[in-house]
């Protein structure tokens, strides 16, 4: 069989974005060969070619923070919650006596380069890339904490434990076990415990002594990080009728109300709100818009991006913004149609696809929320509270969120951004003793919905493809 490119660079650990795994329609993977711009995975390799590859990105810092109000780090000692997510692995420093975080950082999920969603991932590691995809998350993950100890200005051996959270096919790939059950029916994960595993045993180095707890997950699509968060949102409020949104590629769902009762799901919503599909998307990244609003007078529109840089490109909140002023200034029809691509910075276009795309991830999630209503007949009104996870419901525009059919309109006033709840889950189990107890308590008695095999589902989502004017 002829290697690709692609399959060179990945084989020789070489980064490089390809968002579709190598099915020639992301467009992420374009490097110059012999001075010729090409796509690496249409491309067969020959000796001697000469590959040029953009900027290597893999230990791209997405932020970090200092919490002041914490007690200063240098002695003592820490715990280390780490969340393993399709797009960037989050890491937090967690002070043992005040159970507060000292510092937190991100980096770009290096598996990336081979495909931006799980369905990639699991099909990349069938395909004898598994060892490549653990190497990837192996060397994140050390990197990141070298970064946070060096930084926080705490030594490694400071570090007394570690809690991981991640989707079942991460966690599955962290411990280098094979993810084909994961991408079939019935969909049985390997395991779904609680796992107390050695640091060495895990990451083939010495650099930290602990014990690591990678966090229980309910299944193969609900996984370690939406119990994790459901954790941390029962802990934020207990009582009300709750339901956790995570707009990552696998738009999980859940809701949860009093007495620790979960009912779990996850429709494939692929990664358009994370932008990684869409032609001009880029990540959190300087440069990218967050905002963008059309100025109809003037035909342009205003954008804003992350540090005031010249905009580089749309991330996900940005394709929000642009796709709900399009719809709302009858560029794009009900159906999703436009006459022509949309320029909304210099060299940064907004097409037929992207738009095609967003439906796709838009419906699959809405129809997703109402079938999880469903189930124990609730209205949008009976929701007390809509919690956004991920490191994009920071930023996102809930009124686009909404003009796009993603939410209802019930809802306006209930949305409230939680960040990164997977990873404030797994501060919380290290902070206070109870809580992997409340967890363990929480994913015993979960339910899961299989959304494939509702009888609604596929009704439910071409109803919500169109958008409403
Ligand atoms: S187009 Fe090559 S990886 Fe997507």
């Amino acid at each position: 069989v002829a290697r690709t490119v692609l399959d060179v660079l990945q084989s020789d650990g070489i980064y490089t974005e390809a968002a579709c795994g190598g099915a020639g329609t992301c467009g992420k993977c374009l490097v110059s060969v012999d001075g010729m711009p090409c796509l690496a995975c249409q491309t067969e390799f020959r000796d001697g070619m000469k590959i040029e590859v953009r900027a290597e990105e893999r230990f791209e810092v997405l932020g970090a923070v200092f919490d002041s109000n914490s007690d200063l780090p240098g002695g003592g000692e820490f715990g280390l919650a780490v969340d393993i997510g399709t797009t960037t692995i989050a890491f937090a420093l967690v002070n043992s006596v005040s159970g507060k975080i000292a510092f937190s950082h991100g980096v770009v999920n290096s598996q990336r380069a081979l495909g931006a969603d799980v369905i990639s991932r699991i099909k990349a590691a069938d395909e004898g890339k598994l060892e490549l995809l653990n190497r990837f998350v192996v060397e994140d993950i050390l990197g990141g904490i070298s970064y946070i100890c060096r930084e926080g200005g705490v030594a490694p051996s400071a570090v007394r434990s570690m809690v991981i959270a991640g989707n079942t096919t991460m966690l599955h790939i962290l411990l280098g076990l094979p993810c084909t059950s994961l991408g079939q029916f019935p969909f049985e994960p390997l395991f779904i415990d609680l796992q107390r595993r050695d640091f060495f045993g895990i990451f083939r180095k010495e650099l930290l002594d602990c014990e690591v707890l990678l966090l229980p997950g309910v299944s193969a699509f609900v996984g370690a990080d939406v119990c994790a968060g459901v954790l941390y949102g029962e802990l934020l409020e207990g009582g009300v009728e709750r339901l956790l949104v995570d707009l990552g590629t696998n738009g999980e769902l859940a809701r949860f109300a009093s007495g620790n009762y979960m009912v779990g799901t996850a429709t494939a919503a692929g990664p358009a709100f994370e932008a990684a599909n869409i032609s001009c998307g880029v990540g959190s990244v300087a440069g990218a818009v967050v905002r963008a609003r059309y100025l109809a007078e003037r035909g342009v529109f205003e954008c804003e991006t992350i540090g005031g840089a010249a905009a580089v490109g749309l991330c996900g909140s940005g394709v929000l913004d642009v796709a709900a002023e399009l719809v709302r200034h009858g560029f794009i029809d009900e159906g999703g149609a436009m006459d022509e691509d949309f320029a909304v910075a210099p060299g940064i276009w907004f097409t037929q696809k992207d738009v095609r795309e967003l439906q796709l991830a838009k419906s699959a999630v809405r129809a997703g929320i109402e079938i999880l209503l469903l189930e124990h007949e609730l209205s949008y009104d009976a929701v007390d509270k809509v919690y956004l996870a991920g490191g994009f419901g920071h930023s996102l525009n809930f009124e686009s969120a909404i003009a796009l059919g993603i939410f209802p309109e019930e809802w306006r006033g209930k949305l409230e951004s939680v960040g990164n709840s997977s990873l404030a889950g797994c501060v919380r189990v290290l902070a206070d003793p109870e809580a992997l107890g409340t967890l363990l308590e929480i994913t015993g008695r979960a339910r899961e919905i299989n959304l494939s095999e509702h009888p609604r589902f596929n009704e439910l989502f071409m109803q919500h493809i169109m958008f409403e004017k």
